[in-house]
């Protein structure tokens, strides 16, 4: 057996305790597989004191994370710190710069500096590794980089944030309005500490700005990722997806051509027959598109202590194998900059919810305004609101553009019937 490799764990959360946690407890297991004993060298957190259930006076503490990149004896930082730049940041690339690796699930970090710290590792000799930031206990990274890299890939889509999940099935299955389901994951703890990155789209985008490096070869793009949350879905946009035989979700759409990117992350309504749309709760599921491989399929938990560290400690074992290949699986100077796929040139159908006034003429002046932009009608309900003497009217259109369907919903606003700005989302034929 060679010589052990010794790690410094950077953040001491659920993730960094699950990281103790399964080092001490699978120790030996570990060792077969890795074929060197994998020890922890340093710890660092911002309390000392607090009480986290395990026992850390065997391994060194390091009061402040970033002197972490300076420990002779390390091998590798795991930093589980988090935030796009500041310590976490600043610890990375020193980290990599003392040529020692780096293991992070940083996906904001990796996100916006994947590039940069590529390009560091690389140049370094050391290896770069980020399975904890896309999807948790999924290894997608892996799949994609190493078990489809005979491939040419064509589409990667998928629920990639689980909190956001949780809250469209539980609005589905009981009913439950925004606002109560909103309370209940607040309280379960759910949410980010940024409750933003959840709701608004932010966190999965991350994920799917990564999961384009890794599938296509592009540099980290995230500024041009499109992104909507789900904070305008109502349950009556559940209750009419049911009806139109939809369920909504919350995808990140990821797909390259010809050098061009489309990178999106809004809520869809699907297929309810998908497999994807069966996935439920805080689960993550990715589906990727191959040329030899046709479609695979991949569901698991994408949070949590247990399947995140599983995924930061897999990322050490392979290291501790000898694998320091490049980060986004091929040299970081050959990363492209791909031209960016606006949402206006997207072409398909769409939903769309409004609030009236029930009275005559209604239908005739949503319908004259949809006719006027050339879209056209596939599907249209009319339910009563729950104020008395409003209506709401659900639509779902047939294949059209974007920049018509945004026309239309402008003409449908000026209506002096209408009586809040109309909602939409984007149907998806997966
Ligand atoms: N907030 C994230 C989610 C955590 O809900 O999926 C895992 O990245």
């Amino acid at each position: 057996m060679s010589t052990p490799l010794k790690v410094a764990v950077a953040g001491l959360g659920n993730v960094g305790v699950g990281v103790v946690k399964i080092l001490e407890q699978h120790k030996e297991l570990i060792k077969e597989r890795a074929g060197r004993e994998i020890q922890i060298a340093a710890v660092s957190a911002r309390s000392k004191t607090q009480d986290r259930g395990i026992d850390l006076s065997p391994y060194a503490w390091v009061d402040n994370a970033a002197d972490m990149a300076d420990i002779d004896d390390v091998d590798i930082v795991i930093e589980l710190i988090g935030g796009e730049d500041g310590i976490a940041y600043t610890l990375s690339q020193n980290t990599l710069k003392n040529v020692k690796s780096l293991v992070t699930a940083n996906k904001a970090m990796v996100a916006h500096h994947g590039a940069v710290l590529a390009d560091l590792a690389q140049n370094n000799g050391v290896a770069l590794r980020y399975e904890a930031a896309v999807a948790g206990g999924i290894p997608i990274i892996k799949a994609i980089g190493e078990g489809l890299a005979a491939n040419e890939l064509t589409q990667v889509y998928g629920i990639m944030n689980g909190t956001t999940n949780y809250m469209l099935t539980h609005m589905e299955s009981r009913g439950l309005s925004y606002d109560e389901i909103l309370d209940e994951v607040t309280e379960l703890g759910y949410l980010e500490a940024d409750p933003a990155l959840d709701l608004d789209g932010i966190d999965a985008a991350h994920k799917l700005a990564i999961l384009s490096s890794v599938a296509f070869g592009t540099k980290t793009d995230f500024k041009n990722v499109y992104i909507e949350g789900i904070r305008k879905i109502a349950g009556i946009d559940i209750d009419n997806a049911k009806e139109f035989g939809f369920r909504i979700k919350l995808l990140g759409m990821t797909k390259y051509e010809n050098g061009t990117l489309s990178q999106r992350v809004h809520p869809v309504m699907i297929d309810r027959n998908l497999p994807i749309a069966s996935v439920m709760d805080g689960f993550n599921a990715l589906v990727v598109d191959g040329d030899y491989i046709d479609r695979t399929f991949y569901q698991g938990r994408g949070a949590g202590e247990g399947p995140t560290a599983s995924a930061v400690v897999a990322d050490l074992i392979d290291i501790a194998r000898g694998h320091t290949g490049a980060a986004f699986y091929k040299p970081a100077s050959t990363l492209v900059d791909a031209e960016p796929v606006s949402i206006n040139q997207r072409k398909g159908e769409y939903y769309i919810r409004i609030l009236a006034n029930d009275e005559t003429g209604v239908m005739a002046d949503i319908t004259s305004a949809l006719k006027a932009s050339g879209v056209s009608i596939d599907q249209m309900k009319q339910k009563p609101a729950e104020v008395q003497g409003k209506v709401y009217v659900a639509i779902a259109t047939h294949e059209t553009t974007e920049t018509a369907l945004r026309d239309a919903i402008n003409r449908i606003n000026e209506l002096s019937v209408v009586l809040e700005p109309t909602m939409s989302i984007r149907i998806e034929k997966l």
